[in-house]
């Protein structure tokens, strides 16, 4: 009986794998190189590691296979992308911006905002937002970065007796901080919910490594049973409560105002913030109050944890790099003097050496360190015919590392993009913030609040390395992230000079 029934169990399986193997789409995967394989699990086995092991394995066989590549499992096919031009191929054209895994894992937090939604709802809700992030709206929330520039200041001084101090909780919050300000309109003391917030953020970024790492082809239905799922259910009534409030609080203070005919005039206010926007579209009609919610998640999720790791990564390799630190000190001091005052958005203009450290730090850090997407019709990549429904990711983290266009890739020279420098180097070989139609929407305002926060940093303190670069270990994640803490030493400037 056992024998028939295993026999009966093995013949599926050969069925099911000689038809995964030998249908077209898996002829056209077969032709390209990739890992070695089992029968149909491919390489389910391969990729069942920890976090960590599995970054550290994408890197080695991005090295061995090189330009295209593939992973698959079952009916799953991947495939691997590093060369520019293959990467211009897919993200310079609407035809193959459709997202699916990893994001939809997601979807539970964020619904269908602007980062996972996809075809015509995602180019509605892109033409709505495109006017919340212009240069002229962003300059409005300049002086509300300043301002957390200075309360950061604080924290930091009121830590200094630790000797050290893991930046990536301390950015986060004020980073978040920042985003519920100039996002939401919603000032520090009206969200006393924000530790509890931040917290559960942290769990459900747990949640979706665990899912990245577990077998793919297990279905979904069988995820919905798992531990990690009632976890992962368990904290997000916390999440959408959070925004929940932030939004009513904002509508009823509009129709107050409207009701009594009073415009909001306090220069402290900032007055059209991208939830405005999406309430003013609610008014229309173009947008109802769950689609508010799953844009304002997708803001404060992707606007302040992206922007919290590109800092904390770069104030951990500055204070690796004291001739670097010096040199943007030298910057700072040419425009500010000895002057304590706070910056203007023309300082920011004038900081041309510390954007290219921004950017050197975003070339070897980027907070995103892959992209997907979804093949909704076959293309030719590379002289290999990908089918359609194959997963095509973009390692970030190693385009921006290809000794080719970049030499010695793992030594910080921020003059790699001095523009003499830059001038013929093929734009998709730098792609932090993506790049076409479906790149990222608060590239500017990322980089004006990193350039706010880094200046006001250095002015104020010298960072001392702890973490060294040779120690961060990263793991698999949708964002960049290490299995450790980011440590750094602040050292305030006045103790240095009176030394
Ligand atoms: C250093 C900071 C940041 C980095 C490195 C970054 C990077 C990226 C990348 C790589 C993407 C493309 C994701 C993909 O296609 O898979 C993206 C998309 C997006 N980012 Fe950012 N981002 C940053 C800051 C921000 C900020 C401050 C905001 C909002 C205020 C924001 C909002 C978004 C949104 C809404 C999308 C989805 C765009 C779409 O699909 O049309 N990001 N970001």
């Amino acid at each position: 009986m056992i024998t028939q029934f295993l026999l009966i169990i093995f013949l599926v399986i050969t069925i099911v794998g000689a038809y995964f193997r030998y249908n077209r789409a898996g002829r056209l995967m077969h032709k390209i190189p990739g890992p070695p394989r089992v029968p149909l699990l491919g390489h389910m086995v391969a990729m069942y590691k920890s976090p960590d092991k599995i970054f550290e394995h994408l890197r080695i066989w991005n090295k061995i296979y090189g330009r295209l590549w593939r992973l698959d499992g079952a009916h799953i096919h991947t495939i691997h992308l590093t060369h520019p031009e293959d990467v211009e191929l897919i993200l310079s054209t609407t035809a193959y911006n459709q997202k699916d895994l990893p994001y939809t894992f997601l979807q539970g937090w964020l619904g269908e905002g602007l980062l996972v939604s996809n075809g015509d709802k995602w180019h509605q809700r892109r033409k709505m937002l495109t006017p919340a992030f212009h240069l002229k709206i962003l300059n409005k929330y300049f002086s509300v970065l300043c301002e957390h520039t200075q309360e950061l200041l604080v924290t930091i001084e009121n830590e200094l007796n630790k000797g050290k101090i893991d930046v990536v909780p301390l950015i986060s919050k004020a980073t978040l901080l920042i985003m519920c300000e100039t996002a939401l309109g919603a000032k520090p003391h009206e969200i006393p919910s924000i530790n509890s917030y931040i917290q559960s953020i942290h769990k459900i970024g747990e949640c979706v490594v665990k899912r990245l790492i577990k077998p793919w082809f297990l279905v979904d239905f069988i995820y919905g049973l798992s531990f990690t799922a009632r976890q992962e259910r368990a904290v997000l009534p916390d999440l959408h409560n959070f925004t929940k409030n932030i939004i009513e609080r904002r509508r009823r203070k509009r129709n107050r105002n409207t009701a009594t005919g009073i415009q909001e005039n306090n220069v402290n206010e900032v007055k059209a913030t991208m939830l405005d926007i999406l309430l003013d579209e609610e008014a229309k009609g173009t947008i109802n109050d769950k689609g508010i919610r799953e844009e304002v998640d997708t803001f404060l999720f992707e606007g302040h944890d992206t922007t919290a790791t590109a800092l904390a990564f770069m104030m951990m390799r500055i204070a690796n790099e004291p001739d670097i630190q010096d040199s943007i000190c030298e910057e700072l001091q040419d425009i500010f003097g000895d002057s304590q005052r706070s910056p203007t958005i023309e300082d920011l203009s004038k900081m041309k050496y510390l954007e290219c450290c921004i950017k050197e730090s975003l070339r070897l850090y980027p907070s995103v360190p892959f992209l997907s997407r979804y093949l909704t019709k076959e293309v030719v990549i590379a002289g290999y015919t990908i089918p359609k429904n194959t997963y095509v990711d973009l390692h970030v983290f190693d385009i921006h590392r290809d000794p080719e266009v970049y030499p010695e890739p793992e030594k910080f020279r921020p003059e790699r993009f001095l523009p003499e420098n830059t001038a013929g180097r093929n734009p998709y070989s730098y792609i932090p913030f993506s790049a076409g139609p479906r790149n990222c929407i608060g590239q500017k305002f990322a980089t004006m609040m990193i350039k706010t926060l880094m200046s006001g940093i250095l002015r104020k303190y010298r960072l001392e390395p702890i973490t060294r670069p040779e120690d961060l270990v990263f793991i698999a994640d949708l964002v960049l992230r290490t299995n450790h803490p980011i440590d750094v030493r602040f050292r305030p400037r006045e103790h240095l000079t009176s030394n």
